[in-house]
């Protein structure tokens, strides 16, 4: 299957078979996706907590609206922004570049600038709205990934963000959810991914200049 393909096969399932869990290799190659994921100064402000314990998932599943998805999936990806975007963030971030290449510290003096001269040039809610358009690419890449291998994900913002951050403890730990994503497999008789995929025709939804 060409990726096109894959795409035009995934949907946002669901109804989740809940026997049908993910392998442990599955599982990993899923996140070495999203953390491969590209993001603004590649600072990744946010954590992903993946979520297998019923009994966690059975607590979010009341703060979601109820949506089944979110018990019957194999896991459940919670996406959560970074509350703190702080010089030390940046810091710490600059640091990691200049381990990571092996080159001195000293050398990355001007981007740090850029950095933190970003980081600190809007307000905590801005940097939190910024972080929260990261966690969506990050998103992203996740479903391209599960399509990739035939598994199914089903993306939800239908979830109290605020309740959320109070089951999983997220206040505590300096982030705040932004968007979660059913990860597993679809039941055979889920509805939605047997209708036609409804997208806008391309000369609606693209314009060449
Ligand atoms: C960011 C985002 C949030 C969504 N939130 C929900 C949700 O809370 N519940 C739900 O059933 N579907 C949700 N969806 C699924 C969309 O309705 C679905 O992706 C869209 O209708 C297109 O269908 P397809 O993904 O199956 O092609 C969400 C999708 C995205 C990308």
């Amino acid at each position: 299957m060409s990726l096109i393909d894959k795409l035009q096969w995934r949907s946002a399932i669901k109804k989740f078979d809940p026997a049908k869990k993910l392998t442990a290799d599955q599982l990993d190659n899923l996140l070495s996706a999203v953390q491969l994921a590209p993001s603004s100064y590649g600072l990744q402000s946010y954590k992903v907590i993946v979520i297998r314990d019923a009994e966690t998932k059975a607590k979010l599943r009341a703060a979601g609206y109820d949506q089944a998805q979110i018990t019957d999936s194999s896991a459940l990806f919670v996406f959560a922004s970074v509350t703190n975007l702080d010089n030390d963030f940046g810091k710490k971030f600059i640091d990691l570049v200049a381990s990571t290449r092996n080159v001195a510290r000293e050398t990355l003096q001007g981007y740090e600038q850029v950095v933190l001269g970003a980081l600190n040039g809007r307000t905590r809610e801005q940097n939190i709205a910024w972080s929260h358009k990261q966690a969506y690419i990050a998103l992203g890449v996740l479903l391209s990934a599960a399509a990739d291998q035939g598994i199914d994900a089903g993306p939800m913002e239908g979830f109290d963000a605020e309740k959320f951050d109070e089951i999983l403890g997220l206040k505590e730990k300096g982030l705040t959810a932004s968007v979660i994503a059913a990860v597993g497999f679809r039941a055979d008789d889920d509805r939605y991914s047997q209708m036609i995929k409804v997208r806008r025709p391309k000369e609606e939804l693209f314009i060449h200049i």
